[in-house]
């Protein structure tokens, strides 16, 4: 039996944020209020697709040449391992994220255990149409100059992109594509600080106002936009809706990775099953793991091998840094007895030298709190007691290497020489100053006996 509501699931989700924009511009509300919003709705999707898998069984995600979709993606470039227990826990562009169009929806066949290897298959989805439009420089393009402005904000500071190519009359740019990357160019081009958010809607209005350029990209170190990438020819995919619009902001936290406390810490621990229960049920052990307990009757004496060290991320910042998640959306985990506020806080990744992503490294949710702060600096987020989560200006979080799931389970790798990568907010989800130096890349040398991590550089995630 193939059931449609797999498809269905993916759809709903699709078409989400769009009323959601519209509604919220229509009422004058905060971005607070709207990021509230969606992590609500996102929350009620992460239990259908729980509920889904209940149902279902096996998740099969397919590719197809029917169906189209109308309006927005929810999920693009969705990496699994195949190990994670719901989609949203794969790695991906982010919610609503996407420059897929609308014959590029993905689709899914869920199959029943019992149905073994039945070819049951129906197609609903992705076909790889793309045909990537050719970008060039904008300055190399436009040589006869580009102004750029915010308009339609209501502070100053925010608003939609507006761009003046020569003496044409000012035009929005598309949304596809657009992220914190481009909007800090902006920012910083305008003397307006740093780019808090990078939204594509026309909550700021400009759906009516012609389209300027497209598929703008920058590194996002860029004192000016005409630096960066655009579309040769304009091409924007989605709804007239697609606007790119910013908020900027003078104060912004900028998280630190420690990567010499890394170094100094890391060291391998066998541990049993056992110990790992709690372990388990979030997530921080390879799959292989999770086949043993299923497999052996004695599955808690087998031992798993962990590289273990210690994350100490400093705000360097002049503004707290603050979960992108509400409080009463939190997730509690009985196991470790606190709330996680971010999902995705930390990913840990083991990469071969060409950069292969191997050892199923994990992605981390942490509670936020200010461990240690700097001298005449008060420590103010503390995890206990449902208390106010955060990381204030220069305090550090300390996750030290003795306590749960501060490791990367690496029971499977065969000694040699890797990459060792961990980033801290990840997927971007709140603004920095800088992304520059979010993440430790490092080297990592195992042998059957020891593991020491060296010649660590500090990079983007
Ligand atoms: C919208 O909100 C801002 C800030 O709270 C306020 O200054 C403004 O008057 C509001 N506009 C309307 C139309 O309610
Ligand atoms: C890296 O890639 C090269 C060429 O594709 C290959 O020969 C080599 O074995 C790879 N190395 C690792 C560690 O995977
Ligand atoms: C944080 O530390 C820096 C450098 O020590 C200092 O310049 C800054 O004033 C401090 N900020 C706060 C809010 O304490």
């Amino acid at each position: 039996m193939r059931s449609r509501m797999n498809w269905k699931v993916l759809v709903v989700g699709c078409l989400v944020t769009l009323t959601l924009v519209d509604v919220c511009a229509a009422n004058n509300v905060t971005w607070d209020k709207i990021r509230e919003k969606k992590a609500r709705i996102v929350k009620k999707l992460k239990k259908d697709f729980r509920k889904l898998k209940k149902q279902e069984g096996a998740i099969k995600l397919v590719g197809g040449e029917n169906g189209g979709h109308e309006g927005r993606y929810w999920m693009d470039n969705v990496y699994c391992d195949g190990s994670e227990d719901e989609l949203s826990k794969c790695r991906f562009d982010g919610w609503a994220t996407s420059d897929c169009e609308g014959s590029e929806a993905a689709g899914v066949i869920c199959a029943r255990e019992q149905q073994g290897q039945q070819e049951d298959r129906e197609t609903i989805g992705r076909t790889k149409l793309k045909r990537k439009p050719e970008k060039r420089r904008i300055k190399d393009v436009h040589q006869q100059g580009v102004a750029i402005r915010l308009a339609g904000g209501r502070v100053h500071g925010e608003g939609r992109l507006e761009v003046k190519l020569g003496n044409s009359d000012w035009g929005v740019v598309c949304g596809d594509g657009w992220s914190l990357f481009e909007a800090a160019v902006v920012c910083r081009q305008l003397g307006l600080g740093y780019a808090s958010d990078a939204v594509q809607t026309n909550f700021f209005g400009g759906e009516k106002i012609p389209m300027a350029i497209s598929g703008v990209q920058c590194h996002g170190d860029e004192n000016s936009l005409i630096d960066c990438l655009h579309d040769k020819l304009l091409d924007c995919p989605g709804p007239l809706e697609n606007v790119a619009g910013l908020v900027c902001l003078r104060d912004m936290p900028d998280l630190v990775f420690d990567h010499i406390e890394l170094m100094r810490t890391a060291h391998l621990e066998d541990r049993q099953l056992y110990w790992l229960q709690c372990a388990m049920e979030e997530n921080c052990v390879a799959s292989q793991a999770y086949k043993i307990q299923t497999e052996s009757d004695n599955w808690h004496l087998e031992t798993r091998r962990l590289l273990r060290f210690t994350a100490r991320i400093l705000n360097a910042g002049t503004a707290d840094f603050r979960p992108s998640v509400p409080k009463h959306l939190w997730e509690w985990h009985m196991c470790h007895m606190h709330y996680h506020s971010m999902e995705v806080f930390a990913t840990f990744d083991v990469l071969d030298l060409n950069g292969t992503r191997l050892a199923e490294g994990h992605k981390a949710s942490f509670c936020l709190e200010d461990n240690q702060c700097l001298p005449g600096v008060e420590a103010r987020y503390k995890c206990a007691n449902y208390g106010d989560q955060g990381i204030s200006v220069n305090c550090s979080d300390i996750y030290k290497h003795n306590i749960d799931c501060q490791w990367v389970d690496i029971s499977e790798l065969r000694p040699g020489e890797y990459i060792f990568k961990v980033a801290v907010n990840p997927e971007f989800k709140v603004g920095e100053m800088s992304f520059d130096n979010n993440a430790a890349i490092c080297r990592l040398l195992y042998t059957e006996s020891f593991a020491t991590v060296h010649s660590c550089v500090m990079g983007r995630p």
